[in-house]
């Protein structure tokens, strides 16, 4: 169950999270059209909001659906944070009501949650992802869209097979993401992460380990790796706003122990957030 932290806010108007609803003919429960993000907020304040909502414009775009503007959408997303301390904020925008204008009637909603236990490490499961970009590109390349039924899927069907979450593989064997997060992993000295031009989605969490670590004198390369590629490596981890850096404890049969360099950049990830947001 979602449990949401406060009320939810719809269109700015704060109502209890059991009376909030979005209309059913509006074209994001019918079709998934729309958009939205997922920020983390630490003791009341959301980490790199602007870039969430740099990505929201983007997806809004894409979809040629109108955002509200600027300050009001800052304001209903400080106010939530605010109120929650620590917690994951959830930002929607929803298609709306006229499936060939976009945008008219639209929903946006605004809410908290706790953020989930974080387990000591994950453990994913490779899975074909054959509705994957996977480097074609398309309208909708980047953006952040309501359409997630494949990425919840895989990573149901991971579940299923015992492991926490999927590694998506695409058509070619290149190695993507997660369906909620990126990953990286130590090949040597150097940091390898999946390109973005294979249209995985343009994590926060992600740039700013990248940033990191390049800044910590590692080698940082940026490319197409197939599933070989990380099992030889010798530490795996995820990024998410939600998992923050999460060490991967084992793919498929093959198990990786924790290691000092991902604990480093996890350390180097939280010093950030805390430098950010002024703790
Ligand atoms: C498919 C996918 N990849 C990666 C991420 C991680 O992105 P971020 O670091 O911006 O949370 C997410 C987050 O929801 C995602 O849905």
């Amino acid at each position: 169950m979602i449990e949401v932290v406060g009320e939810v806010l719809v269109d700015g108007e704060a109502v209890p999270a059991e009376d909030a609803c979005v209309s059913v003919l509006d074209i994001g429960f019918q079709r998934g059209f729309g958009c939205f993000e997922a920020m983390r907020a630490y003791g009341g304040t959301i980490f790199r909001l602007e870039a969430h909502l740099d990505r929201l414009a983007h997806s809004a775009s894409a979809l040629h659906l109108p955002l509200p503007d600027r300050t009001s959408l800052i304001r209903w997303c400080t106010t939530v944070a605010n109120r929650a301390g620590d917690a994951v904020v959830r930002l929607f925008v929803s298609g709306g009501v006229d499936p060939g204008h976009p945008g008219t009637g639209s929903t946006i909603v605004v809410y908290a949650e706790h953020p989930p236990p974080s387990p000591r490490v994950l453990r994913i499961g490779s899975r074909p992802a054959p509705w994957h970009p996977d480097g074609a590109r398309s309208e909708l390349t980047g953006a952040k869209i309501l359409s997630y039924g494949f990425n919840l899927a895989a990573t149901l069907a991971a579940r299923r097979d015992g492991f926490d979450d999927a590694l998506l593989i695409g058509r070619d064997g290149d190695v993507l993401e997660g369906p909620t997060f990126s990953v990286a992993w130590f090949h040597g000295d150097t940091l390898r992460t999946p390109s973005l031009e294979l249209g995985i989605l343009a994590s926060i969490t992600r740039s700013a380990v990248l940033d990191l670590a390049a800044a910590a004198g590692l080698a940082v390369e940026e490319g197409r790796y197939t599933l070989d590629e990380v099992l030889a490596a010798s530490e795996v981890f995820a990024m998410s706003t939600v998992k923050e850096v999460l060490p991967v404890g084992a793919v498929d049969a093959h198990r990786f122990d924790p290691g000092t360099r991902t604990a480093r950049l996890a350390t180097a990830f939280r010093k950030l957030v805390a430098a950010e947001i002024g703790r």
